[in-house]
C-alpha cells in the first residue's frame, strides 16, 4: 500500500502557523502553553503502575473510550481521566461535562512494532490539567527504554514502525506537536478546551470487568459522572459499517475537523462548520463538497496532526459526498 505523503508538510505547517497567528485574534489571545507549570518527568504523575511502557493505569486513572476518534497517522491511543478525590463530572446535556478543578486528561500515543513481537513503542503522552480554572497543556516524549517520558518544549519527529490497516509494515516520521499546535486545535473562545469527552461521544457500549456496559451508565454507577435527571444524551456514531453512511461521515468530520472548523476555531472564517451537531444546511458541506474531497485526497486537510493521508477516512467521506450529488 502506498500513501500520498503530504508534500512539503513542514513548509505548509510553518506557513500555517504564521498565517494562523496573524489572522485569528481568537487564537492569539491564548497563552500558548503553560508547560512551565507541568512537572518535567511524566513519572511524577504516577499515571501507570508496573512497567510504564505496558500502560496499565494506576487505580485513580480511569479509562474512557470515544466512539468517533481522531486519526493520527495510525497511532494507537489510550485515554484516561483522573478526577480529584470526592469530585465528579457534572452534566446537563450531551456536550462536554463540567470538569472539577484538578481534573487530568491523559492521552498516550503508541504503536505496536511487528518486528519486536508487537511490543509497544510508546511515543508521547499528552496532558490537559485543569488548574485555577484554566487548562494547562503539555506533551511528554517517551525514552527509548520506555521507563519514563520528558516534557517537551518544541515540536519534533520520531521514527516509528507499525503494521498499517492493510497488514503491511510501514515506517513514518511521527510528529510530536509543539505548543502552538496544541492551541490551534484546542483553542476555543480564548481558552484551551478538551475536545473528545463530549458525552455524546462517550455514549457507547464498552467492556468493563468482562461485561458489556453503556459507558455513561458505568461512569454514573462508579461515581465519575453525575447527570441532571432527564438530561438528553445523543450519541456520536462510530465507524462501524453497519451504521448509516451519513452518521459515520458526519462523526468522522466532527472529530477530525470540527476542532478547527467551528465558530471561534482556527478555521472559523471558512464558514465550513463541521461539528456533527450543526444542522446540515448550516455546515457548508454541500457547497464545498468538491473542495473537501480534494483537500483530503491531497493531504492538505486536516491541516495539522497527520503526515499521511488516511485512506479509509477519505473513502468514507468520498462515499458520503457522492450521496449529496
Ligand atoms: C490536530 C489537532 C490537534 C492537535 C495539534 C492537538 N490535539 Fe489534542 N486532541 C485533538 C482531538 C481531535 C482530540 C479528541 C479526539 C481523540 O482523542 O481522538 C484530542 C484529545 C486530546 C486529549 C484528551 C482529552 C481531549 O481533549 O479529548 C489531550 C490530553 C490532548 N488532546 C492534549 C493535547 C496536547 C497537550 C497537545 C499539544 C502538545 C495537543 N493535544 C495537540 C486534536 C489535537
Ligand atoms: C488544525 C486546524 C484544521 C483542521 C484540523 C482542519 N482544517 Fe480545514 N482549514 C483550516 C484552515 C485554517 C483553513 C483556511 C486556510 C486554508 O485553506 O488552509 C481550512 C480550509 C479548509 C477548506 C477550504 C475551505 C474554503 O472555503 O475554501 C476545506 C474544504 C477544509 N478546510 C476541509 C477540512 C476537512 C474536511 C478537515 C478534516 C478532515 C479539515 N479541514 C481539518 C484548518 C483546519
Amino acid at each position: 500500500m502506498t500513501h500520498y505523503f503530504k508534500k512539503g508538510a513542514f513548509v505548509v505547517l510553518l506557513a500555517g502557523f504564521c498565517w494562523l497567528s496573524q489572522a485569528f485574534e481568537t487564537q492569539g489571545t491564548i497563552a500558548p502553553y503553560a508547560a512551565e507549570m507541568l512537572l518535567p518527568k511524566l513519572s511524577a504523575y504516577a499515571i501507570f503502575k508496573g512497567p510504564p511502557g505496558e500502560l496499565v493505569p494506576a487505580a485513580d486513572f480511569r479509562l474512557y473510550e470515544l466512539s468517533a476518534q481522531l486519526f493520527s497517522d495510525y497511532a494507537l491511543k489510550q485515554r484516561l481521566i483522573r478526577l480529584p478525590k470526592d469530585s465528579v463530572l457534572l452534566s446537563t446535556d450531551d456536550g462536554l461535562p463540567h470538569f472539577p478543578e484538578g481534573t487530568m486528561l491523559v492521552k498516550t500515543f503508541y504503536y505496536t512494532n511487528p518486528e519486536v513481537g508487537e511490543r509497544n513503542q510508546v511515543v508521547e503522552t499528552r496532558l490537559l490539567v485543569l488548574s485555577q480554572g484554566k487548562w494547562i497543556a503539555g506533551t511528554y516524549l517517551w525514552n527509548v527504554g520506555q521507563t519514563d517520558a520528558d516534557l517537551v518544549q518544541s515540536a519534533r519527529n520520531v521514527a516509528v514502525r507499525f503494521r498499517n490497516e492493510n497488514g503491511a509494515v510501514e515506517t513514518l516520521a511521527y510528529h510530536l506537536p509543539g505548543p502552538k499546535e496544541c492551541v490551534t486545535c484546542h483553542g476555543f473562545k480564548s481558552e484551551i478546551q478538551p475536545i473528545g469527552p463530549e458525552l455524546r461521544n462517550l455514549n457507547s457500549v464498552v467492556v468493563r470487568n468482562g461485561k458489556s456496559v453503556n459507558q455513561l451508565a458505568y461512569f454514573q454507577q462508579t461515581g465519575v459522572l453525575q447527570m441532571r435527571s432527564g438530561a438528553k444524551t445523543g450519541e456520536l456514531a462510530n465507524y462501524n459499517p453497519e451504521i448509516a453512511l451519513e452518521k459515520r461521515a458526519r462523526a468522522y468530520l466532527s472529530i477530525n475537523c470540527a476542532h478547527c472548523h467551528r465558530t471561534a476555531g482556527a478555521a472559523a472564517r471558512t464558514n465550513l462548520l463541521l461539528h456533527a451537531i450543526i444542522p446540515f444546511n448550516e455546515t457548508g458541506i454541500s457547497e464545498k463538497k468538491a473542495r473537501i474531497l480534494r483537500k483530503m485526497e491531497q493531504g492538505k486537510m486536516p491541516k495539522l496532526g497527520t503526515t499521511v493521508v488516511h485512506d479509509t477516512g477519505v473513502a468514507l467521506i468520498r462515499a458520503y459526498l457522492q450521496t449529496l450529488d
